[in-house]
């Protein structure tokens, strides 16, 4: 497993969960690419402005194996006004209409928006995640 973030921070934090097999990569996603193929790529929580997004996308279904499935989650633009907490800047939430629309020679599994349980001060609430499987 390959794992790419760009803050040494994240990448410090998630070496001291993760088991040994995870190589942990610090690189700004929007210009790296991988030496090899993957059988999964997800891609977690990455809010950028819609262009940047697309980009990724884009570049992420080409390091797909053949089979191999794409897996999205993020925080939703509907997320503003039902959900709890997540960013609060329309421009990097997550849309899935429009993102079902890049997934070019892809089939798609499933898309949709799903609540998340957060332990907030005030009990038991509910984040708004976008989610979007597809496959080669
Ligand atoms: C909300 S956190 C999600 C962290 C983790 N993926 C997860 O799901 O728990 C967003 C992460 O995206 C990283 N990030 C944002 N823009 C990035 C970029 N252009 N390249 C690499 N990482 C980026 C940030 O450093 C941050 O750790």
């Amino acid at each position: 497993m390959t794992a790419v973030d760009f803050s040494e921070v994240a990448v410090a934090r998630g070496r001291q969960h993760a088991p040994d097999n995870v190589r942990f990569v610090v690189a700004d996603i929007l210009d790296w690419d991988p030496e090899q193929t993957f059988d999964l790529v997800l891609i977690a929580y990455l809010q950028l402005e819609q262009d940047l997004l697309r980009n990724v996308v884009k570049r992420a279904i080409d390091w797909l194996e053949p089979y191999g499935e794409l897996f999205m989650i993020g925080h939703d633009r509907s997320n503003l006004e039902g959900g709890y907490g997540g960013p609060q800047v329309p421009e990097i939430l997550w849309e899935v209409p429009t993102m079902k629309g890049w997934l070019d020679g892809l089939r798609l599994i499933e898309a949709g928006v799903v609540r998340r349980p957060v332990e907030a001060p005030e009990g038991l609430l509910f984040a708004r995640d976008a989610l979007i499987r597809a496959r080669r």
